[in-house]
């Protein structure tokens, strides 16, 4: 039945967004400004099984923030290697602007990761030997609340490929409205 598969990889999301996992860390692709696809890992912050949503945290003054306002389809990889899984999922994601929302996940996030957000350059930004801007120009001098971004996902598509027995498994999932529909696939 797909729907007990369905309800594994909600389940499996879920443990992800709230504890050290395999799908913790997902790979995010995005469509770069020149077209050519971009990929970086990143740590799923919160899952949403009854809206079909994924949540990340990044800069906002990183690459893939101009790339999702500029085509906010994504795709996202994950792979388990003890139980020799892979997870694809595809949606479209909105960088919030809810600042109940956004207030919510920072006020929940590790002092660790907040420290993130003090950094003055932006990320990608050129550096010499001493770790200044190769380029002149002014370090940002915002709070570090505004550098947040919030980023959900919500997601039309997930796919699941489990190789830990000779017969492979390969199922995906479309959103049909408020439900999926899900089909076998050959390996
Ligand atoms: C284990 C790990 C977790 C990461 N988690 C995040 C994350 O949650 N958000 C984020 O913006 N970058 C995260 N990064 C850094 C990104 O992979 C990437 O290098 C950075 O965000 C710059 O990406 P961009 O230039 O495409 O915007 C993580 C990197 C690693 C290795």
């Amino acid at each position: 039945m797909t729907a007990t598969l369905l309800a594994k990889i909600w389940e499996q999301l879920g443990a992800a967004a709230t504890s050290r996992s395999p799908f913790n860390f997902l790979q995010l692709a995005t469509t770069g400004l020149d077209g050519a696809p971009q990929l970086r890992t990143i740590v799923l912050r919160r899952c949403d099984a009854v809206g079909g949503t994924l949540s990340f945290v990044t800069d906002m003054r990183s690459p893939k923030i101009r790339e999702l306002r500029n085509d906010p389809r994504i795709a996202l990889v994950g792979f388990d290697p003890a139980a020799s899984v892979q997870l694809r999922l595809s949606g479209v994601a909105a960088i919030s602007d809810d600042e109940a929302e956004r207030l919510e996940m920072w006020q929940s996030l590790r002092e660790r990761t907040l420290i993130l957000f003090d950094a003055p350059h932006a990320p990608g930004t050129v550096l010499d030997d001493s770790g200044q801007p190769l380029q002149a120009g002014e370090p940002s001098d915002e709070e570090p609340y505004a550098r947040f971004a919030l980023v959900t996902v919500t997601l039309n598509r997930l796919e699941w490929l489990d190789l830990s027995s000779a017969n492979h498994v390969r199922c995906a999932f479309e959103r049909q409205g408020t439900t999926w529909h899900g089909v076998w696939l050959a390996p």
